[in-house]
């Protein structure tokens, strides 16, 4: 029987688009919110055996987990023969150990409950710093899609001398992909992060460089601390304005615009997190990576 896939508020842009790549039919999950705050769900398709693909991008999670949670128990309980997750963002990945006594490592406890919930999950470049790979955390099988080729073919496309700059030692593995791919130099720079809008990152050298684009390349952009302190240092350093390209354009608050303000020739990001920002579209390997999953 074929697939069905159901966006989350939010998603149904992505899900029609997934489904034309897929082949597949879109389904609606009536959701409103009842005076209290607390949500109502309902599908009014029929899932007894079917594959349902809930999408559901999770940038600023903590709204839009419950509902998820209640809509992948609900096609469960509805007959549906596996649920699987899309989340082309997936969220709290970054507090992957304790860094002071008593805090909460809530990328552990997260990957426990969305494995509880569902069946595979398929994301795309996921922040893996100190867990080599997601089924260090989750109980299901998950898939990786990987931006790093789409950010080179974007890059080759658009910038003609590129440097790239990895802002922190995390960032190397796939900065050096990218360079090697686009066959440009690339530098990693060093950084401490005090606070979450208070990071120190070192100032680039750029004398072995003359001439090139800086291209700022990192996973996720959240406050923009990391890329505007980058992009004060190269200004200052009389460089030309950076590109900066990320996979999960978050901006919380302002961050956009005090990201343009610190001197960002152009912001490009993949659209896993909707923005106008988006520059690559991720979902054509996204569908391919879906399509494994519902193959298996
Ligand atoms: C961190 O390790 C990530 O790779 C990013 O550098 C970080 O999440 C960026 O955060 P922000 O935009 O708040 O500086």
């Amino acid at each position: 029987m074929p697939a069905v896939i159901a966006a989350l508020p939010g998603n149904e842009v992505g899900a029609e688009v997934l489904a034309g790549h897929l082949n597949a039919r879109v389904i609606q999950i009536a959701h409103r919110r009842f005076p209290d705050g607390e949500c109502y769900l309902r599908f009014d398709d029929e899932l007894q055996g079917r594959d349902v693909v809930l999408l559901c991008t999770l940038a600023d999670p903590d709204p839009k987990v419950l509902p998820l949670l209640f809509a992948a128990a609900l096609a469960r309980e509805l007959g549906a023969s596996r649920v699987g997750l899309v989340a082309p963002y997936l969220a709290y990945m970054r507090q992957d150990m304790r860094f002071r006594p008593g805090e909460a490592v809530t990328s552990r406890y997260f990957a426990a409950l969305l494995s509880r919930a569902f069946d595979w999950l398929v994301t795309v470049d996921p922040h893996l710093h100190r867990y080599a790979s997601l089924d260090k955390i989750y109980a299901v099988p998950a898939e990786v899609v990987h931006a790093a080729p789409l950010l080179s073919r974007w890059i080759t496309r658009e910038i003609e001398h590129p440097l790239l700059i990895g802002p922190d030692a995390e960032s190397e593995q796939w900065v050096a992909a990218v360079a090697a791919q686009v066959g440009a130099p690339y530098t990693v720079l060093s950084k401490t992060r005090r606070g979450d809008r208070d990071v120190e990152v070192s100032v680039p050298t750029l004398s072995a460089h003359e001439g090139r684009t800086p291209v700022l390349l990192d996973d996720i952009v959240s406050t923009a601390s990391t890329m505007i302190k980058t992009s004060h240092h190269l200004r200052n350093h009389g460089a030309i304005g950076p590109i900066c390209l990320a996979v999960h354009g978050l901006f919380a608050d302002n961050a956009y615009n005090e990201l343009k303000s610190a001197g960002a020739d152009r912001i490009v990001t993949t659209n896993t997190v909707q923005h106008p920002s988006n520059g690559i579209d991720v979902f054509p390997l996204l569908s391919r990576a879906i399509r494994r999953r519902l193959d298996q």
